[in-house]
């Protein structure tokens, strides 16, 4: 099961030579695809040669094999994890019973919703980085780019297999929809907010893939635990291919840090307009964008308290990230969770929601956890360095539009304040334009190999174990 048939025009491990009306409908889309890759994807660095990963096999060894690779002949495929032999519902009413091969016919529209969405937001980032290749801080990070674009192009056909294959007419036609919104448009938009902004700095990129790439992350993981075992083996394999753009995230944000210590090392100095005069990324400027997409990325998780979170939970669709391992009850017909709610008065108060209703709170939670991780990190290289800052997320209540929270001013520790003190201090807690401007003046483009922006540190290593300077994308 784990090797992948590469003779085929679509590469797959799902045997899909053996079922003709699927190979064609898929092998139908397949043009489409790569039409929207052309148009929408990174365009101009069509005909360069990039060192690439690809998937030959979904096991330990076959699933990062390198080579050099143009864009437009990267081999997107369908690849499952391997079936797990019994597995059993690990979660919600039908807990313990056999997972399913199909969708149950009373839930395939909630189905449905859940894959469509998720789905849409993988060629939606695409397009959202489609200039970023012009200004890369070096062929390093220019690579890395190009491997999340060509590997978020083939979760939009994880996605698309799964339509194709167990929703029918219906599923067809929300692949093509995924190839008709586009982020950003103003007809056809994609689905979720953060998705339609443009992302034309590289700073934003690495925020970007460290928060809002990590909600996708937490949103895979529940999705593995699904009860439609189909749509758990897709998603168990994404998440392989998900922890490299995490690890640009945080590599990236930690590269910053670190150039930027350097810098004030070699001025003495923490002033951040002596740090900017030095053309690196102040620490405060930092902050900024941590608060920025960390709170927008927040949103991605829906209301603290929702029933269709509750009914997704208790019809086995989607369960919370590691059930398995992480929790002892895995149906939670009567158990509660705290909650933190605006109590109407200008303060906060503690309320309590059953468990089933706050399972969006349950899923961020886990992600606020894992979001700590990083900064703990850049918190240790800073304070080696000899200084006090320390960089922090903000309060979940800070700046959220969906939700309990959401238009209520607070300061970054979530504490309500009025409308007016939040405005005024608004320019000290999110990126103003003047902080845009000067993050966009940084954006000059390096190519020569081995070589680094002045705001970005070199990376520990290289990739695949090649050196740092090794020529990753061979520009011509
Ligand atoms: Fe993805
Ligand atoms: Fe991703």
């Amino acid at each position: 099961m784990s090797s992948i048939d590469y003779s085929e025009k679509i590469p797959n491990n799902v045997n899909l030579a053996n079922d003709r009306t699927l190979q064609r409908a898929l092998e139908h889309w397949q043009p489409r695809f790569l039409e929207w890759w052309r148009e929408m994807g990174p365009n101009d660095f069509a005909s360069v040669d990039v060192y690439l990963r690809t998937a030959v096999g979904v096991d330990a060894q076959g699933w990062a094999h390198y080579g050099t690779v143009k864009m437009p002949d990267y081999r997107w495929g369908i690849f499952l994890a391997d079936p797990i032999a019994d597995r059993s519902i690990g979660f919600g009413d039908s807990f313990g019973q056999p997972v399913w091969q199909q969708v149950p016919g009373e839930l395939r529209s909630q189905f449905r919703r859940l894959i469509v969405t998720q789905g849409d937001t993988e060629p939606a980032s695409v397009e959202q980085q489609h200039r970023l290749g012009h200004t890369c801080p070096s062929l390093y990070d220019l690579r890395n780019l190009f491997q999340i674009n060509v590997e978020e192009g083939r979760h939009l056909w994880a996605m698309v297999y799964i339509l194709h294959a167990y929703f029918g007419r219906d599923g067809r036609e929300e692949a093509e929809e995924l190839l008709a919104r586009h982020s950003g448009d103003v007809d056809k938009p994609r689905i979720l907010g953060t998705f339609n902004e443009p992302i034309e700095d590289w700073l934003s990129f690495f925020c970007f893939c460290y928060f809002t790439d990590r909600d996708g992350k937490f949103q895979l993981k529940s999705l593995a635990e699904s009860s439609f075992d189909p749509l758990a083996r897709t998603c168990r394999f994404m998440l392989t291919e998900e922890a490299h753009h995490m690890f640009v995230g945080e590599t990236g944000l930690g590269r910053i840090v670190r150039r930027t210590l350097e810098v004030m090392k070699e001025l003495g100095s923490d002033d951040p307009e002596a740090v900017r005069r030095q053309g690196a990324v102040d620490l405060p400027l930092l902050q900024r964008y941590l608060n920025y997409w960390f709170s927008s990325s927040l949103d991605l998780f829906g209301s603290e308290v929702s029933s269709n979170a509750a009914t997704t939970f208790a019809n086995g669709i989607k369960g919370r990230p590691d059930e398995t391992t992480q929790y002892q009850d895995h149906v939670c017909a009567d158990s509660t969770f705290e909650i933190e709610v605006p109590d109407g008065k200008g303060g906060v108060m503690k309320d309590t929601a059953s468990m089933r209703n706050a399972m969006n709170e349950v899923l961020r939670d886990a992600y606020i956890r894992d979001c700590e991780i990083g900064l703990k990190r850049w918190n240790m290289q800073i304070k080696r360095g000899g200084y006090k800052f320390e960089l922090k997320l903000p309060s979940s209540r800070f700046r959220r539009a969906i939700g309990a929270w959401a238009n209520i001013p607070t300061d970054l520790d979530g504490r309500p304040i009025d409308r007016e003190e939040h405005d005024r201090r608004t320019p000290g807690w999110l990126p103003s334009a003047s902080d845009r401007g000067y993050v966009k003046s940084l954006m000059q483009r390096v190519v020569e190999p081995g070589k680094m922006a002045a705001w970005i540190a070199p990376p520990d290593r290289g990739i695949n174990n090649l050196p740092v300077d090794y020529q990753y994308v061979r520009l011509n």
